[in-house]
């Protein structure tokens, strides 16, 4: 072991980290999310420089065993520092003298920090990429349970047409595939390295920058060394991603508020509070958490997007701050996915209250049109005959009357009776609307079965990423046990 104990005080840096802004400075408070990620870097770092020859292998040896103590020790034993990068390398010249202060050769902290928050960031996208695909389960659950739950489907908040349960999940798993993918996007383009790129300008150092990457599981380097410093749009794509989950799911916060509100839908009590004062009450306070989620995604996207502009080439401080954003909304977002899946998987949708409703308000309205159009009339004149049926009270002697008043001529001579009776019947109104994509059985049916492959892809992309981390971190530890 090179140097002694207390030699490795690095003074110019103490010039500066004193002062009424050191807290101000520093990140240490945060820090703590990329502990893990700051040790596997400077590892993987450290391992490229022996292999390069940089620095000896038994420097490497000795740093890379105070990694270890460091790593043991736990991210609270660190001692002071302005952020984890200073306090790790602290710590380990602390346990290895001098030497330890090699382990910072041919880097910045600048590609050191934009390093370590990509490893972290893919862990935390991989864990609300499950979230979200657990969610979709949850839906296509509800699918299969529910394809012949009929139930009154709304626009502008008025009944509009009957659907079923399984149509309205279906609606908002198809939301949620898109935004799985806006998410594996998002992953796809930070898991690149910007190791190697030092504060922005390269070194002269003969590094290995694809080593690196490799030995960390990124798929490549950014190439460009003040980009890889400097650049931070992989945290404005990931939040984007994350912002637009939670904007989808508070429409189905939302949705599942006003069905409790109606009685189309039994929360779990688990998911549902009382009231301090009025002890009849079941409220979906959770759904409301969920909804206001959106709130925090957003507010982080604006926060993080208004950090990084104006920002010059190439590391300037506010990076520091813009990083928060993104883990806030990671944290946020995951969780009210998992927990608006958690209520709708273990939601009651009863099936009586749901048909009653699903006829009020003429709902079948648009079919009983759509019967007339078929036995011949114009769609517009159907529409107005069907206008008229529901001032006369929405069924078929009201249909009759209608048509008489409108074409002189009864309902017999226009269209079979029989089947404009079934058009106003929720129940067949939806069994007749059975073209791909709409709410029949047959067709949630044949959609579900879309569905289902298009989650086995979605798990299958997520399984595939999870095992490159595995091994990467595997291939790193064997790469570090080596030097033992
Ligand atoms: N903790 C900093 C960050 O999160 C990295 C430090 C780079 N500091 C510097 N003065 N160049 O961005």
């Amino acid at each position: 072991m090179s140097g002694g104990e207390g030699d490795g005080t690095v003074v110019r840096r103490d010039r500066f980290s004193g002062g009424p802004a050191r807290s101000f400075l520093s990140s240490m408070d945060d820090d703590d999310r990329i502990f893990a990620a700051d040790l596997a870097v400077d590892r993987a770092h450290v391992v490229m420089l022996a292999e390069q020859g940089v620095v000896s292998e038994d420097d490497a040896a000795a740093i890379l065993g105070a990694l270890a103590d460091v790593e043991a020790a736990g991210f609270d034993a660190l001692p002071d520092g302005e952020d984890v990068h200073e306090a790790v390398e602290t710590a380990v010249v602390e346990r290895v003298g001098r030497v330890g202060g090699k382990m910072h050769t041919a880097r910045s902290r600048n590609d050191e920090v934009a390093t370590c928050i990509r490893v972290r960031l893919r862990e935390d996208l991989l864990g609300a990429l499950e979230s979200v695909l657990a969610f979709r389960e949850a839906l296509a659950d509800v699918a299969g349970a529910e394809a012949e739950t009929v139930m009154p489907g709304f626009t502008h908040l008025q009944p509009a047409q009957p659907t079923t349960v399984a149509h309205w999940a279906l609606s908002y798993e198809g939301a949620l595939a898109r935004d799985a993918g806006r998410l594996l996007d998002a992953y796809d383009r930070a898991n690149r390295s910007p190791l190697g790129a030092a504060a922005f300008a390269g070194t002269t150092f003969d590094v290995d920058r694809e080593r690196t990457a490799d030995l960390l599981g990124f798929d490549g380097v950014v190439t460009n060394a003040m980009d890889a410093s400097a650049s931070r749009d992989f945290l404005l794509e990931a939040v984007a991603a994350l912002a637009s989950v939670a904007v989808t799911v508070s429409g189905l916060a939302e949705d599942v508020v006003f069905f409790a509100n109606r009685g189309f839908v039994a929360l779990d009590d688990d998911y549902a509070s009382t009231s301090s004062i009025m002890p009849q009450k079941k409220n979906p306070d959770t759904l409301e958490l969920v909804r206001s989620t959106a709130g925090d995604a957003l507010g982080a996207y604006q926060g993080l997007a208004t950090t990084l502009k104006g920002l010059p080439r190439a590391y300037n401080r506010d990076l520091q701050n813009a990083t928060g954003h993104a883990w806030t909304a990671v944290d946020a977002v995951t969780e009210a996915v998992d927990v608006a899946a958690g209520a709708v998987a273990t939601a009651d949708w009863p099936a009586e209250a749901l048909e009653a409703a699903a006829g009020e308000g003429f709902s079948t309205a648009t079919g009983v049109a759509d019967a007339l159009a078929a036995a011949g009339l114009p769609f517009r004149e159907a529409h107005e005959i069907v206008a008229l049926a529901a001032e006369r009270g929405a069924d078929l002697d009201a249909v009759d009357a209608a048509a008489r008043e409108a074409t002189g001529e009864q309902l017999a001579d226009l269209a079979d009776p029989a089947v404009v009776a079934a058009a106003l019947d929720p129940v067949e109104s939806v069994a007749q609307r059975d073209s791909a994509g709409g709410p029949a059985p047959s067709a949630v049916g044949d959609a579900l079965e879309g569905v289902r492959a298009g989650l086995e892809d979605d798990e299958a992309a997520v399984a595939e990423r999870e095992a490159a981390l595995a091994e990467a971190r595997d291939a790193l530890a064997a790469e570090v046990a080596s030097y033992d």
